[in-house]
């Protein structure tokens, strides 16, 4: 097994990661079956893994985006700030389409309210998140999840995308970061 001493407990197995995004895949193959012009945006880096597990059991038209959003400067506090990095045509692809929002977690929501805003603001026709892991914390900004994995618990998880100073993305579960790791 690969970094052994990062990680302490593994919170979401493999096999229950699995589940998890088929189980999704299923809500969303329901409820996009007659919709028209939908557009999904994966936000990187840390739903790269999770959507591309999803995307692969959709079974219905749509088209795949993708957007970097950063908080995080490394380490495990966010800045507070949000940085989206949009492609200049972008806004244009968003415009009258039904967007579902690709992200790993919803931790303080404020990646999530800056997200659905601007696409509101390019003129989305509907906006939905379809969203991995919600942390289980008063979140500063409340937002809807339309489609949500699983609850977690008030921890730094790493793994399947999720990353500590752009590391462990690569496991293949959901684990808790080891505190010995964690230098801040
Ligand atoms: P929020 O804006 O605070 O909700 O955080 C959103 C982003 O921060 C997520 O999309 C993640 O990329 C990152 N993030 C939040 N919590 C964690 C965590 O426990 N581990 C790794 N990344 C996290
Ligand atoms: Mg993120």
């Amino acid at each position: 097994m690969r970094h052994p001493k990062v990680y302490d407990r593994i919170l979401i197995t493999e096999q229950q990661l699995k589940k998890i995004t088929t189980d999704m895949a299923q809500q969303l193959n329901a409820v996009y079956a007659d919709t028209p012009d939908c557009l999904a945006l994966v936000i990187l880096e840390g739903a790269k893994y999770f959507a591309n597990d999803l995307l692969a059991h959709l079974d219905f038209p749509l088209e795949v985006e993708q957007m970097k959003a950063s908080s995080y400067l490394g380490g495990t506090q966010s800045t507070g700030t949000v940085q989206l990095e949009e492609n200049e045509d972008l806004p244009q692809k968003i415009k009258g389409k039904n967007i579902l929002i690709i992200d790993d977690i919803y931790d303080t929501g404020r990646t999530l309210a800056k997200l659905t805003d601007w696409a509101k603001d390019c003129g989305a026709a509907d906006v939905k998140t379809c969203i991995l892991l919600e942390k289980e914390i008063p979140h500063d900004e409340k937002i809807t999840i339309d489609f949500l994995g699983t609850p977690v618990e008030d921890a730094f998880v790493i793994g399947y995308g999720l990353d500590y100073n752009n590391q462990y993305r690569d496991l293949p579960f959901i684990a808790e970061l080891s505190d010995e790791y964690i230098d801040e």
